[in-house]
């Protein structure tokens, strides 16, 4: 049994960026020709408290070096009060041939570079006919952090980025490490949700809310939404814009804004494509007019495919702990 920490975890992820881009990409193609295996995730909630939660994905990727495993990530959203991050997860990799545990891997940041990666993807994947220079970041955590590293591998154009988060503190810090970090990128704080959207035709929500709070009335024609927290536009944004999707089986669950759009007109006929089915396609423009929104529900599949990059590096870097009797 191999044992990655975190800190190792982010040393063998240290300028991978792009073949966690590459693993990304192939998953998703992987699940459009059904090479996989993603039982829906299982939510553990507790009594009395609807914020906390801890989710079971396990999965299967096929391919030419299969892999099988599950990652079990806790969410607890008041953690960022005291300065823990909010996600915690782990992950086990399991034998395809004997299902034997084979690696047991810190994975918060494993699943947060494949939620970039993926929103990243589709920025690149749902290209507007004029090239994004800039994106507003809603939302001013972890996952918005790596989105932007992501972004700007996909979208080497990009010259300004709008920040916004209810706490107008965490806007700022996160303004200011951005701009430290990538010098040649203009960082602002954007006053306002309105101005926040206003300000870019790509937009990426990753905030913790629970419910939706936001309508695209401020988004200009031709935005794509990348709706990474799934529960912030209104079922009535949705139902009037393109949407594409990781799965739709999936992400309609789970009171996601989909599924609320579902449960409101019985139907799913709103999703428009899978990020799969376009990545294996001709090339896709979307519309200038209205707006797209990519919400993906999170495959534990993209997990694999991240983790499996880890081992992979770790053995040839000679990191990790094994333990011979597991
Ligand atoms: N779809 C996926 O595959 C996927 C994967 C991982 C995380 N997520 C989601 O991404 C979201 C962000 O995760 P994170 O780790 O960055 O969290 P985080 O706690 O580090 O950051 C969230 C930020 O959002 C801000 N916020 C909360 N409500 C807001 C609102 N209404 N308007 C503006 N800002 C608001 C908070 O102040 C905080 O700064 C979570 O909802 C998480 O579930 C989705």
């Amino acid at each position: 049994m191999l044992m990655l920490g975190r800190a190792q975890v982010r040393e063998v992820l240290e300028d991978a960026d792009e073949e966690v881009l590459r693993a990304v990409r192939e998953a998703y193609l992987c699940h459009q020709q059904g090479l996989t295996a993603v039982p829906h995730s299982v939510f553990l909630r507790f009594p009395d408290d609807d914020r906390n939660r801890i989710i079971a994905l396990p999965a299967y990727l096929g391919g030419e070096d299969p892999v099988a495993g599950v990652k079990w990530i806790a969410s607890f959203p008041a953690n960022i009060e005291t300065d823990l991050p909010r996600a915690n997860a782990v992950m086990i990799l399991n034998s395809v041939r004997t299902g034997e545990p084979e690696a047991l891997v810190e994975a918060a940041t494993i699943s947060a570079r494949r939620t970039a990666a993926s929103a990243a993807l589709a920025a690149a994947t749902l290209a507007a006919g004029t090239p994004d220079t800039g994106v507003t970041l809603f939302g001013c955590g972890v996952i918005n952090g790596e989105v932007l590293r992501f972004l700007r591998t996909t979208l080497p154009g990009l010259t300004a980025v709008t920040v916004f988060d209810l706490d107008a503190g965490r806007a700022r810090s996160f303004a200011e490490a951005s701009a430290a970090r990538y010098p040649t990128l203009t960082v602002e704080v954007a006053e306002s949700a309105a101005a926040a959207l206003r300000a870019h035709r790509l937009v990426s929500l990753a905030t913790t809310a629970g419910t939706p709070h936001l309508d695209a009335a401020y988004c200009p024609p031709g935005t794509l939404v990348l709706h990474l927290s799934l529960r912030d536009l209104s079922p009535a944004t949705v139902l009037a814009s393109t949407n594409i999707v990781d799965d739709a089986d999936h992400v309609c669950r789970a009171s996601t804004s989909l599924h609320l759009a579902e449960q409101e007109v019985g139907h799913r006929d709103f999703v428009t494509a899978s990020l799969g089915s376009l990545l294996s396609g001709a090339p896709y423009r979307r519309p200038d007019d209205g707006l797209t929104v990519f919400s993906p529900f999170g495959l534990g599949i993209l997990d694999l495919a991240v983790a499996r990059l880890v081992r992979r590096r770790a053995a040839d870097q000679g990191v990790g702990t094994t333990l011979a009797d597991f």
